[in-house]
């Protein structure tokens, strides 16, 4: 049975690196294995562009078969459960499930009962292990390691599993993280810093999206408030370190949490965030089937 990608916390920092650097392999065309003796389901019962579709080209790029999932033409409008549902693509017997969901640790029900290698898409406002990865492969590419960089993540930070994900990864090693943004989207338990401060003391400037979906009530304030308070405005990046560049898992709100104009400036690595995306899954699908 192939190894689960769940949550980082589960990986030791040299089981991480070692995913990052085969990713480089990949990356440099390198040693690509051939799988396509293996099935691949992609399960995504939320929506997602750079995730799902990434997925789906790492798979296509290791040769492996493809089914995705359509939660919109299944039985999940008959009431089916996730339990049920990932239970029935399982008993067709594919090799490696993709899963994202609403639900945090949506997985826990289902260890033990499935035979396919899980990679985790993203859980809830949990975990999202891949997108943590590709961040990580980023900031390696830029600065050849990660002890002693410091890293501002702004925004809606209770929302966001990328958040989760990276705070606790990147402090294990060894970079300083904080937190900045407006109070009712922080947490407690981390560390946080006033955002212009940040901005200028930091090596990664990594902006989150307000994620409108997630909030019960909508912002207290405008997108233009929020824009000129928290946002990476077009002064504030005239005021980062020379070396520093700008991070988004994106999707971007645009003149929100990034200035437009910033989105593919030369500090800007967010497409190559995504480039790296499919080279991090490749590595995580290697890892779970092989
Ligand atoms: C993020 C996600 O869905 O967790 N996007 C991504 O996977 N690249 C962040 C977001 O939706 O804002």
């Amino acid at each position: 049975m192939g190894k689960n990608l769940l949550k980082l916390s589960d990986l030791s920092t040299d089981e991480i690196v070692s995913i990052i650097d085969r990713a480089e392999m990949f990356c440099q065309g390198t040693d690509i294995p051939n799988f396509s003796d293996k099935i691949a389901c992609n399960m995504f019962f939320e929506p997602s562009t750079r995730t799902q579709y990434s997925f789906n080209v790492a798979e296509l790029r290791l040769g492996m078969r493809v089914v995705s999932f359509n939660p919109g033409a299944s039985s999940l409008n008959k009431n089916e459960s996730i339990y049920d549902t990932v239970k029935t693509f399982d008993s067709f017997g594919p090799d490696a499930i993709v899963i994202r969901h609403t639900q945090n640790e949506y997985y826990n029900e289902l260890l033990g009962h499935i035979n396919a290698a899980l990679l985790n898409g993203g859980d809830g406002t949990g975990n999202h292990p891949t997108q943590s990865l590709l961040d990580l492969m980023t900031i390696k590419q830029e600065f050849g390691s990660f002890k002693g960089l410091k890293c501002v993540i702004a925004g809606d930070i209770s929302h966001s599993r990328v958040a989760h994900t990276n705070y606790e990864v990147m402090r294990r090693l060894g970079m300083e993280v904080v937190t900045a943004g407006p109070d009712e989207f922080l947490e407690k338990t981390l560390d946080r810093e006033d955002f212009d401060r940040a901005v200028e003391t930091s090596d990664i400037v990594m902006m989150l999206r307000v994620q409108h979906e997630r909030h019960a009530e909508t912002m207290n304030m405008t997108v233009e408030q929020y824009h000129k308070a928290y946002g990476l405005t077009v002064e504030r990046e005239k005021r980062m370190k020379d070396r520093a560049i700008i991070m988004h898992p994106a999707p971007v709100n645009r003149d929100v949490e990034l200035a437009d104009c910033l989105m593919e400036c030369p500090r800007s690595r967010i497409f190559k965030q995504m480039s790296n995306g499919v080279f991090i899954r490749m590595a995580a699908l290697e890892r779970a089937v092989k």
